[in-house]
């Protein structure tokens, strides 16, 4: 399953290391990651800490499970033998996958140290690496299936690892996501705009848009605020505004999105 992410031969697996035939070699943590981030992609080191935190602590409460189950009733259509979770986190999603998919063989990768370590400690059933998105560290056309939920897409990479018609399944925010969060911190509202894959690599075959309504209180509305990235682009004042709201009812609405990878 893995290849060298410096030579691209594939990698054989220790209990404590992965070496290629070139010689390449890297460790793997207590925790059983593998760490595959080379020295010159160190420099993005992905989600703050205190995003990580945040999103683990509102996300262990399953305020998003209707989500996860969602995902699990697209995938089941497909029943991958093997899943990518790309930009996996602190690994929320990927351990509901497996929990619903024990057959499946799933990886996991994040760019975030801590968050893999996190993912890693929780679940030792699936297989997770610190890694870039753009230089994935899988063999050509070894899975059939990829998640991606709220993580960047790199569209060559994803069609290199997946198998021939394999699956891209895409979560992202719709654009009136969490709304009324957004109203309490900020004096005018931008929405974001939503952009579908465009490139001949993948075709949509399926759009759909998810919504369930959450009622929150504190201090789950401020873990909900810092998990998302208005956690460091709002001002102080926005952010005391939601410090200060003790009840809050808001839509978490997403759009979820299949591709099939075309030749
Ligand atoms: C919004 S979080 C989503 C995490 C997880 N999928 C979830 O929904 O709980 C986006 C994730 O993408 C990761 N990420 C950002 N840039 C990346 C890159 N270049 N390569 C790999 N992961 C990256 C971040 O570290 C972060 O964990």
């Amino acid at each position: 399953m893995y290849r060298c992410p410096i030579c691209n031969q594939p990698l054989t697996i220790k209990e404590k290391s992965s070496i290629c035939p070139t010689g390449h070699s890297f460790d793997r943590a207590k925790s059983g990651y593998f760490n595959f981030l080379l020295k010159n992609q160190t420099i993005f080191r992905g989600d703050h800490p205190t995003q990580i935190d945040a999103r683990r602590k509102f996300l262990s409460k399953n305020y998003y499970l209707p989500l996860a189950n969602r995902v699990n009733e697209i995938i089941l259509t497909h029943s991958p033998n093997v899943l990518i979770d790309a930009g996996c986190g602190e690994g929320y999603y990927t351990h509901h996958i497996k929990n619903e998919n024990p057959a499946c063989e799933i990886y996991g990768f994040d760019i975030s140290k801590e968050a893999i370590d996190k993912a890693s400690k929780q679940d030792h059933s699936i297989h997770y690496c610190v890694s870039s998105i753009n230089r994935l560290p899988y063999k050509n056309r070894s899975v059939q299936m990829i998640t991606s939920l709220f993580a960047p897409i790199d569209e060559e990479e994803f069609h290199r690892v997946l198998g021939i018609s394999g699956i891209l399944l895409v979560v992202s925010a719709h654009p009136e996501h969490l709304i009324e969060l957004k109203q309490v911190a900020y004096d005018t509202l931008v929405k974001h705009e939503h952009k579908s894959l465009s490139t001949p690599k993948f075709k949509l075959i399926q759009h759909e848009e998810f919504s369930f309504v959450l009622e929150l209180t504190q201090p789950d509305i401020t873990h909900l605020f810092n998990m998302t990235p208005y956690g460091f682009r709002t001002s102080p004042k926005g952010k005391e505004r939601i410090e200060a709201k003790e009840n809050l009812t808001v839509n978490a609405k997403f759009i979820i999105e299949t591709y099939q990878k075309q030749h």
